[in-house]
């Protein structure tokens, strides 16, 4: 199925559930013209596949601008962005993700535990903030969306974070050099898919509705 069909039978089903009025949307409207945003963010999907090449530093420096040009309650930007293209220490910090789990290394096509990407950016917040986690969730999605605009996959890493957070991973953990007082949220891995990309995991319509 191409990507514009793909998106073409996600925004019929997301109209099917909503009840267009019949006067705001113009049931016209090619799917090719539908805007270049919604296409990003109907057609992004995480990719666990990607090419050893890392992503290029420029499209990453974009990436992150994108990340931090996210809303944050009062502008407070509670995050902290690290991002690692090092392959030795994405190879580094695999080798404790196997030596804790043996049955990694039994994935097909196993290359690292970043779901072998060759960039990773680590997200942190501080301990205690109002909005801290929910705004470093905004800057996350930013960063995957603004990517994805450019063809680069990212996939959030919530795994990552134990084996980041484990005795064995210390000597990488004080290489982020976090802020004090700031927690390892999430990792997102990035690079260049290096196969088809997934089929969208159902989603629940149902969670969201008017209240009439
Ligand atoms: C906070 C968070 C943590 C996640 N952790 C992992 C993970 O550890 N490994 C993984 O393969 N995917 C992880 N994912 C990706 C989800 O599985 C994925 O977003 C979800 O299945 C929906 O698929 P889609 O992103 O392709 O739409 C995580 C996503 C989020 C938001």
């Amino acid at each position: 199925m191409n990507k514009f069909f793909k998106l073409g039978a996600l925004l019929a089903a997301t109209v099917a559930f909503s009840g267009c009025c019949g006067t705001c949307c113009n049931s016209d409207t090619e799917v090719s013209s539908v805007d270049a945003v919604i296409e990003t963010i109907m057609t992004r999907r995480s990719v666990r596949d990607y090419k050893e090449e890392p992503v290029c530093r420029e499209q990453m420096a974009t990436i992150i601008e994108c990340g931090i040009y996210a809303p944050s309650a009062m502008n407070m930007q509670p995050w902290a962005v690290r991002v690692v293209d090092d392959k030795a220490f994405l190879d580094g910090v695999t080798a404790i993700a196997v030596e804790q789990n043996p049955a990694l290394k039994e994935q097909p096509g196993f290359r690292n535990f970043f779901r072998n990407a060759p960039t990773v950016a680590f997200i942190a917040c501080p301990e205690e903030s109002y909005s801290g986690e929910y705004d470093s969730g905004l800057l996350s999605e930013n960063m995957m969306l603004s990517a994805w605009s450019m063809g680069i996959g990212s996939c959030c890493l919530g795994s990552v974070v134990p084996v980041m957070n484990s005795e064995a991973a210390k000597p990488y953990m004080e290489r982020l050099a976090l802020p004090e007082g700031y927690k390892l949220l999430v990792a997102i891995a990035f690079g260049y898919p290096a196969g088809d990309v997934p089929e969208a995991p159902a989603r629940d319509a149902s969670k969201a509705y008017y209240v009439e």
